[in-house]
């Protein structure tokens, strides 16, 4: 189904260090966890592997270490069919995302940007090439490697999909003509001062991101409330599938590279943002980043 598209992800690649407790700690308190464990991460990777399973051709651009972390993920990316021959491994330290993960799923992250922060922005700009029909970046890597990555995309003609994770204030206009441009609730808000808790909010919030990006559409995504498209005149809010919370990480990472296959497919905005609500469910219902992203069959059976 998706298996002709040429993708490319430009981002991090982060072991993660996942600590379960029923609540998490107030300042200065203590509390018993209850269960640990380690899980490839860095939103770059997830969306990479999220496209990997779901059938594209992917090619990974991002910094590792020559650590033992740096080397089980790229082994990790390398069994999912990532293409890793982006990848320098002359990073000082691997990165490393600490989650606190509470009872009910929700989780607290703290990320040691390491080697992600050392990408060369000419080094990654390098591998946009014209064998690409799609290029996917998120906020996890230094301005100046996402903007020249995507302006050289645009350039060429490719499909340019821009997560705004995570939340910080980020110059939108040195980005011109990108496809599509998707914050959640708190990376709206760091980005336009508005949480769109509302739908008078969430129209003045993606009408701000428009005017400062110019991208083709602004996808809002919502969380247990779904998501929200707006194309420069219409606004759609789209509903989110039902589905049993485990952990929310990476479940906007999976959304994403759902959203972007789909409308890289057909271009029907709202169809890929239904399939984007759809794999979002299914990485929620799951523990850990890259092992809770669907492959094709498991999304469809859903
Ligand atoms: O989006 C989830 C990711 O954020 C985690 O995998 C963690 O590594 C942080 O980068």
């Amino acid at each position: 189904m998706f298996g002709n598209i040429r993708s490319a992800v430009v981002g991090s690649i982060n072991m993660d260090i996942i600590l379960s407790a029923d609540r998490l700690p107030e300042v200065g308190e203590n509390v018993l966890g209850s269960a640990y464990s380690y899980a490839f991460g860095g939103k770059g990777a997830n969306q990479a592997t999220a496209l990997a399973r779901l059938g594209a051709k992917v090619k990974m651009i991002g910094k590792v270490a020559e650590d033992a972390n740096g080397q089980s993920l790229l082994a990790n990316l390398k069994n999912n069919n990532i293409n890793v021959a982006g990848v320098a491994v002359n990073g000082s330290q691997t990165g490393l995302a600490a989650i606190l993960l509470d009872g009910q799923g929700r989780n607290r992250i703290i990320v040691y940007e390491g080697a992600n922060a050392e990408i060369v922005p000419a080094e990654a700009e390098q591998h946009i090439d014209d064998s690409l029909d799609l290029l996917l970046v998120q906020f996890e890597t230094a301005e100046e490697v996402v903007t020249r990555c995507v302006n050289r995309a645009v350039q060429k003609n490719i499909m340019t999909v821009v997560d705004c994770g995570p939340a910080k204030p980020f110059c939108l206009e040195k980005m011109q003509g990108i496809t599509i441009l998707s914050p959640n609730e708190s990376e709206t808000k760091a980005l336009t001062g508005i949480f769109p808790d509302d739908e008078e909010k969430i129209l003045t919030a993606s009408r701000i991101l428009k005017e400062r990006s110019l991208a083709q559409f602004v996808v809002l995504k919502l969380g247990e409330k779904g998501c929200s498209v707006f194309d420069g005149d219409n606004l759609t809010l789209l509903p989110p599938y039902p589905t049993n919370v485990t952990d929310t990480t990476a479940a906007g990472d999976c959304f994403t590279a759902a959203m972007a296959l789909e409308f890289a497919k057909n271009g029907d905005i709202l169809k890929a943002c239904d399939l984007g609500n759809k794999a979002g469910a299914f990485a929620v219902s799951k523990l850990g980043a890259q092992n809770s992203m669907p492959t094709l069959e498991e999304l469809l059976n859903m």
